[in-house]
């Protein structure tokens, strides 16, 4: 059948034999207890049940009895007891054993618990899934899963008129100049997207914020939005303009000291809960790239977070504050710059601040070491932000599972409290005792039919779902999921397909980072549209937006030293970390030119000069992206045509601009080096 995407990983193809096949009718009719503290029907409970009713309905021909019910919340586990968010959100499915009375038939019956109507419906969505992954009869289905992080958000970077910065999936989803009155319905769809992976929260506008959308203009268009999310468990964020009170409030100053200013905001925070009950709160991106901040005023970053703070905490609002700050005046490498910045502001947060940090030091390259914010900021709740949409790696262009890049970045060890202090213990609160937890997520959804423009990458917004609900799942088992999901078609179901397209994804994270910056290289795309490379750029107005800044190549060697030698950005680190990056000889290769300027004559572990292993890696890294292209093009007549046709021509152009990567990186570098190529490589036209 016709799949243009739209349906992401719910289509619920039919699992059973379809209804005109003989046994159709043996296909029992399951019936599922919805059990919540009340049993009372809720808007909420309502998307829950018609989830289950169509879902089932398709998966195996016939609709599931569902049924309410009350539970008495100290029956349930304590994981869903506690009184936090987390719990609240958290369910238990089980298989009801006792029929209840009013089930006459013998037919299969579970029952799904939780403390809150949301928990219910993502309890449904997780039953949904479980049941396409697994052939595991109805009634032993078993599981009790409570969320590792509190707040689970997507960052919509999207602007008023429509555009989505490093936005490559069409314009943005929100049609600001219809709302309120008019509410296009894929607005539903998006939110049950959203409550499928349990990502409770959507910040709707772009970091480089727009003053006006805290207009009443737009807070009425932003509540419209907000009414229609509210049933799906998603609240609405809002990034906040720090000088708003200037653009739009008729101030003089925005200085978060001036008692008119923290008035101001006292007073837009009172009007926007006055419309959005739920409002989750502000994200600010303050004294970055321009934007403005307390530093315009002499201030600090607490001092500026710390007054939105006191006017959103009596709603219940938190603000996220962003720690993505570097400056040109700033001669200091720039990759330590958030560190010092925030480091010495420990501790003078208030509560209801939580502090987001990139999952590297730079800016979303292919590969980075974590932020050494997130080992060193121990007062602080710190919230992570990936970037889901792929700004530096091939954009809608090319396939880059990013699963691997996030458990690589969660499950890195940060030492601050002995081995197992690792990035993700951080992010979820456990490791330093906070309540607030939170991770955002830059968004790669947009207006394009299939949300995503690479038909693939519709796997990256649900592998950031699925790790936000669960910190511990394995790339793998996300990759296989999504691809089972997404691909699985009963009439022709083929488990070899659904893990050729899993070993596909997988791979395919390290293959961009092969034909790009392989070996810790970053940052030497071209300028701007951050597609495709540009090391040799060395001419812009600011000295750290040039790739010759990060890469450092000389006629003795390549990479940036942030050993003691060099920038001693290393000394931001635990001590078992300077131990292991600061010495190239046990560095680990993929972060070598990370921390060291190395002769091009350097012997790594495996035998090869730096030279050598640079020029096998970006050939490496060709040779991967035409495997992959040559891997699905196996897939013809496996795969619907749509789908098929579409991911191949963009595979195809994948390798073209895998070898567009390699040849101008290394004959750029070539020039440095002066070396010959070494066997195996293709020598570039
Ligand atoms: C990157 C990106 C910008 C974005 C910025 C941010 O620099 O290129 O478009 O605004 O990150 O995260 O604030």
């Amino acid at each position: 059948y016709a799949e243009d995407g739209y349906a992401l990983w719910l289509r619920y193809p039919r699992l059973a034999p379809d209804s005109t096949s003989p046994g159709a009718d043996e296909c029992p009719r399951f019936t599922i207890i919805l059990a919540t503290p009340t049993g009372q029907e809720t808007p909420t409970l309502a998307l829950a049940q018609a989830e289950l009713e169509t879902a089932l309905r398709h998966l195996y021909g016939q609709p599931p009895l569902v049924r309410l019910e009350a539970v008495d919340t100290d029956s349930l586990p304590y994981a869903l007891r506690a009184n936090d968010t987390k719990a609240r959100e958290g369910f238990l499915i089980a298989p009801f054993t006792t029929s209840p009375q009013n089930n006459t038939s013998s037919s299969p019956v579970l029952r799904i618990a939780a403390a809150s109507d949301t928990g219910i419906l993502y309890g449904v969505f997780a039953l949904l899934r479980q049941l396409q992954l697994s052939d595991q009869p109805f009634s032993n289905i078993a599981i009790t899963s409570v969320p590792s992080i509190a707040h689970r958000l997507l960052n919509h970077w999207d602007n008023l008129d429509g555009f989505v910065e490093r936005g490559y999936a069409g314009n943005s989803l929100w049609r600001w100049e219809e709302l309120p009155d008019e509410l296009d319905p894929r607005y539903r769809d998006y939110a049950r997207a959203m409550a499928s992976l349990g990502l409770n929260g959507t910040v709707l506008n772009n970091v480089n914020a727009d003053a006006r959308i805290l207009t009443t203009e737009y807070l009425l268009k932003v509540a419209a939005l907000a009414d229609l999310f509210r049933a799906y468990g998603l609240r609405v964020y809002l990034s906040a303009r720090f000088s708003a009170p200037i653009e739009i409030g008729e101030l003089h100053t925005g200085d978060p000291l001036a008692t008119e200013v923290a008035a101001w905001w006292r007073a837009k925070a009172a009007e926007i809960y006055a419309l959005i009950p739920d409002f989750g709160g502000f994200l600010v991106k303050a004294n970055s790239e321009g934007q403005p901040g307390p530093h315009d005023y002499g201030r600090s970053h607490a001092e500026g977070a710390n007054m939105l703070a006191e006017a959103l905490a009596p709603h219940g609002g938190i603000v996220i504050w962003r720690a993505f700050v570097y400056s040109p005046d700033n001669k200091t490498d720039r990759v330590k710059q958030a560190y010092n910045e925030f480091l010495p502001l420990d501790g003078n947060f208030a509560p209801n601040v939580v502090l987001q940090i990139k999952n590297g030091p730079l800016d979303f390259m292919p590969r980075e070491p974590f932020s050494p914010l997130f080992g060193a900021m121990r007062q602080t709740p710190l919230a992570a932000e990936l970037q889901i949409t792929q700004e530096y790696l091939g954009q809608q262009h090319q396939v880059a599972f990013l699963a691997p890049m996030w458990k690589e970045f969660l499950t890195s060890e940060t030492y601050t409290q002995g081995p197992g202090s690792t990035v993700a213990k951080v992010i979820d609160g456990t490791l330093n005792g906070h309540p607030l937890s939170l991770i955002s997520g830059v968004a790669n959804t947009g207006s394009d039919r299939n949300w995503t423009g690479h038909p693939l990458a519709q796997a990256n917004w649900y592998a950031y779902g699925r790790l936000a609900w669960d910190h511990t799942l394995t790339s793998g088992k996300i990759a296989h999921e999504w691809a089972q999901l997404t691909f699985r078609n009963a009439r022709s179901f083929d488990p070899e397909t659904v893990e050729t397209i899993e070993k596909l994804l997988l791979g395919s994270r390290e293959t961009v980072v092969n034909y790009s910056m392989p070996l810790g290289l970053h940052h030497i795309m071209a300028t701007a549209h951050h597609y495709g490379p540009g090391p040799w750029v060395d001419n812009l107005h600011r000295d750290d937006w040039n790739p010759t800044y990060y890469h450092r190549a000389d006629e003795q060697g390549l990479g940036f030293d942030r050993t003691a030698t060099g920038s001693n950005a290393l000394s931001q680190y635990a001590p078992e970390l300077q131990t292991l990056w600061g010495n190239p000889d046990t560095c680990p290769p993929e972060f070598l030119l990370w921390f060291h300027h190395l002769p091009w004559d350097y012997r790594l572990s495996t035998g090869h000069t730096l030279w050598d292993k640079l020029c096998l890696s970006y050939q490496q890294g060709v040779e991967e992206a035409q495997a992959m292209l040559s891997t699905w093009e196996k897939l013809a007549g496996k795969v619907d045509t749509e789908r098929f046709t579409d991911v191949r021509q963009r595979l195809a152009r994948q390798v073209t601009d895998a070898i567009t990567w390699r040849d101008s990186c290394l004959l750029y570098f070539q020039t440095f080096s002066k070396r010959p190529f070494p066997a195996g490589v293709e020598p570039p036209p």
